[in-house]
């Protein structure tokens, strides 16, 4: 249930009172995994999603026949349209081939994790955060339902393990045999959420890798608010996701951009739609916020809480490779936007500063490499 004060943001959410630390060493460990893995020079890339398959233009257009329920923040007048633009990546830390054999030799292709991020431009309205010098609202989208990580104190410990063990993530999924009780719980409650979402048939997630990255369907995870009293998670969804075999293609270290190229081919293309869905819930007794909100690892019941299409993202044929760099100068966050999207949970509190960072270090000229804070 709902607990605390007054703002509809601060009932909703559950701070921990070393949250603050927590997260500030996250942003330390962000900053020195960067630096590593680039020899403490720049050009930096993204702390993770370095690799792009392609950035496209689109046009995100508000359903005509909008409910009034789902007439909220952006989406208040049926119809609008929006310029977008949409980074496609691969979410592994290191620009890697697209679907690696895991193991490695085993011949297994495995479906990796990918990203679609959106942001729409020219929205108007009240900030979330009034000088972040945007008048956009982003949507950055993995291709599961819920993230990998529950919450802040989860993360730090990954990003310890991460930093003291050069990227080997391994100790922190070893934490099943820690002989902290906690530790352990914690880390039993994941594994039986994770082994869960594998059994059910969602859309994608978890299934064979995509012919391109048009073929995914794509969900924010974390929660968000919608408007007054309710609370929203988001998704893109392919109108009509090609499926079939790939073939020798997989084996090709760069298919998903070769692929997102063909299908967008200048001549020949079509139009690629995604519907724009909400997966909306009322805020009431039946929301739990130490599940619900602040435990990123949570699956919302689509039984209980369907995705409802509420806008349309039109893709035109075009020339991925016009854009390149303006491709990797592109700034997304979920912090960038409407207040009437805040970003709820411990996850997302921490995605804000931690994007700031990365975003520094990429914003370094490659030709005057900043002093190493430590
Ligand atoms: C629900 C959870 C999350 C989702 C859906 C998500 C999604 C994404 C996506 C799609 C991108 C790529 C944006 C682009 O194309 O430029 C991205 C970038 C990034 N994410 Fe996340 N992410 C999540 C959680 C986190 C967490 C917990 C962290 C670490 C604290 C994190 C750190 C980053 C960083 C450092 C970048 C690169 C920022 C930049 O330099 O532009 N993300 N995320």
């Amino acid at each position: 249930m709902a607990t605390g004060t007054s703002s509809a943001s601060t009932q909703l959410e559950n701070v921990a009172s070393e949250e603050a630390e927590q997260i500030a060493s996250i942003v330390k460990a962000t900053e020195a995994q960067l630096r590593f893995r680039y020899g403490n020079k720049p050009p930096f890339l993204r702390g993770v999603h370095p690799k792009a398959h392609g950035c496209v233009e689109a046009t995100f257009t508000v359903m005509e026949k909008l409910g009034e329920k789902y007439r909220v923040g952006l989406f208040a007048q049926p119809g609008r349209q929006y310029r977008a633009d949409i980074r496609f990546s691969n979410a592994a830390p290191l620009v890697t081939p697209d679907s690696p054999e895991d193991p490695p030799q085993s011949g297994k292709r495995g479906h990796g994790s990918r990203g679609m991020a959106v942001k729409l431009h020219g929205v108007g309205g009240k900030r979330l955060v009034p000088d972040d010098g945007e008048d956009t609202q982003d949507f950055l989208m993995i291709n599961q339902p819920v993230f990998a990580f529950a919450n802040v104190e989860d993360y730090e410990v990954l990003s310890r393990v991460v930093a003291e063990d050069k990227e080997d993530p391994r100790r922190f999924f070893g934490r099943l045999a820690s002989t902290n009780e906690k530790v352990r719980t914690r880390a039993e409650v994941t594994k039986k959420i994770i082994d869960r979402i594998k059994s059910l048939s969602l859309p994608d997630a978890f299934a064979a890798p995509p012919l391109s990255p048009l073929d995914n369907r794509y969900f924010t995870a974390a929660p968000f608010l919608f408007g007054e009293g309710h609370v929203a998670k988001f998704s893109a969804n392919p109108a009509a996701p090609v499926e079939g075999e790939l073939g020798d293609a997989i084996a090709e270290k760069d298919y998903l951009r070769a692929a997102l190229n063909k299908r967008l081919a200048v001549t020949g293309g079509d139009d690629i739609v995604f519907y724009f869905e909400v997966q909306r819930r009322p805020i009431d007794a039946n929301l739990n916020i130490d599940d619900d909100i602040e435990n990123a690892c949570t699956f919302w019941d689509e039984k209980k809480y369907p995705f409802e299409k509420v806008a349309m993202i039109t893709i035109r044929p075009q020339d991925i490779n016009a854009r390149e760099e303006a491709c990797e100068r592109l700034e997304f966050s979920p912090w960038h936007g409407l207040v009437e999207h805040r970003p709820l949970g411990s996850i997302n509190r921490m995605r804000r500063t931690v994007y700031e960072k990365s975003w520094e270090l990429r914003r370094c000229p490659v030709s005057t490499a900043p002093a190493s804070s430590g």
